[in-house]
């Protein structure tokens, strides 16, 4: 039982300069919480909303400053001197003070604020390591979730030069977290190596740290990405495999998939990705067809089988009714999590259950816009997330996610399991 004193909020910057909010909660015995919210910039349509102000002279409308004012004042006229029994009750409280199906109204930025920021002041109260709180809210034992570290970035994150947004890689036998960054520090070194002789370029990274040179094609970034994995002495597909994340709503329009200088439609994106993942070693595809393509998204899942794994983001939305129709259609295999595409822990907490309950597994996600704050990486170890992805291992948005493991990997007995890696 926890009585919130007061909750409050301030606007501040991602890493890509643009504003969001970092939200305070204090609890009635001097105990106190913060949290700061994500956002995306190739989000899906069924997200929930991200409440920006709209006013051209401040950061292009961009501003958080009407989200902070909701925090500070009905959200904290309605907490203060309230008591909660739990992290489900507070949530559900909000969902109903804001009473729109996508949080338009106060914001999903604010109210994710406000969610977190009570969780880290519940966790404090009871004296427990932010990760055991969530273990605990879960019903979960706690594990270290395998890292995908974004090596190549295109499309929404990379001014679009080529149309893919990730490809990334995965340490599929790697033992530790620890290890797991060592290799994919020499395999990012490997791919610099190679694209600054060839494009000539200087270590410039896209909005999560990936490197972005000029592919002429998609195909000439994954055979890159081969090739640096090979470079830096690793195994394709044994010791190093690669996922990518498509985001192919980003590239979609009247039913045509604008790539490599092509228009596709949906038996040519499903050819193609058949040859690349039976060419290359792709472990898991993310975001393969747009977002409300649920037929094809039924065919995706068939063609892939045995090869490669699916991963819904814009599909799913980490939205409980999207996943309970991808469920019943078989149209999905694992579950993209990003807790602000929904709005609150407590329905993000719905949609992992009912991903395990399907069989599937759970990648929790960041966004393309982070801030330094770590809650993230305690998260996905709290609810035993199959995968975690950050972006790539420069910047230090992504970097106090997988500094947050490292730690917790080498003061804590958690450990990195090992999973299938298709299916
Ligand atoms: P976003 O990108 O945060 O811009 O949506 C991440 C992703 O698509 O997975
Ligand atoms: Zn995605």
């Amino acid at each position: 039982m926890s009585e919130i004193e007061s909750v409050s909020a301030v606007e501040i910057l991602d890493s890509r300069g643009r504003p969001t909010l970092l939200a305070f909660c204090r609890l009635a015995d001097g105990v106190t919480g913060q949290a700061s919210v994500p956002s995306g910039a190739s989000t899906g349509a069924a997200e929930a909303l991200e409440l920006r102000d709209g006013d051209p002279k401040r950061y292009d409308g961009l501003g958080c400053l009407k989200a902070v004012d909701n925090i500070k004042g009905e959200i904290n006229d309605a907490l203060a001197g309230r008591h909660f029994e739990s992290q489900a009750e507070l949530d559900h409280f909000l969902i109903e003070l804001d009473g729109t199906e996508n949080k338009r109204r106060l914001g999903a930025n604010a109210i994710l604020g406000v969610s977190l920021a009570f969780c880290r002041a519940q966790a404090s109260q009871r004296s427990a390591p932010l990760y055991a709180h969530l273990a605990q809210l879960a019903g979960l034992g706690p594990r270290l979730p395998r890292p995908m570290i974004n090596l190549f970035s295109g499309g929404a994150h990379a001014g679009g030069q080529v149309a893919i947004q990730d490809v990334q890689i995965v340490v599929p036998r790697a033992g530790s977290i620890r290890q797991t960054l060592e290799i994919t520090s020499e395999v990012f070194r490997a791919a610099f190596n190679l694209v600054s002789e060839r494009y000539g370029m200087r270590l410039l990274t896209a909005d999560e740290g990936g490197l972005a040179p000029p592919f002429e094609t998609s195909e000439a970034m994954l055979s890159t990405a081969v090739e640096a994995i090979k470079l830096a002495g690793y195994f394709p597909g044994l010791e190093v495999s690669l996922a990518l994340d498509v985001a192919a709503s980003q590239f979609y329009s009247e039913g045509r998939y604008h790539i490599d200088g092509n228009s596709i439609d949906r038996n040519g994106m499903l050819d193609l990705f058949y040859e690349w993942c039976t060419t290359f070693p792709i472990v898991r595809l993310e975001d393969g067809l747009h977002e409300s393509d649920w037929v094809g998204w039924q065919q995706l899942k068939k063609v892939l089988a045995g090869h490669t794994l699916t991963i819904g983001d814009d599909l799913l939305c980490t939205n409980p009714a999207r996943i309970r129709r991808a469920i019943d259609l078989q149209a999905c295999a694992s579950l993209l999590l990003k807790v602000n595409q929904i709005g609150t822990l407590t329905e993000a907490l719905e949609a992992m259950r009912l991903a395990r309950k399907a069989n599937w597994q759970v990648v929790v996600s960041a966004r393309s816009g982070e801030t330094e704050d770590d809650w993230l990486a305690d998260l996905a170890v709290g609810w035993a997330g199959d995968y975690i992805k950050v972006g790539s291992i420069t910047q230090s948005e992504r970097l106090a996610k997988y500094n947050r493991l490292l730690i917790l990997e080498a003061t804590t007995d958690l450990k990195l399991t090992n999973l299938p890696t298709a299916g």
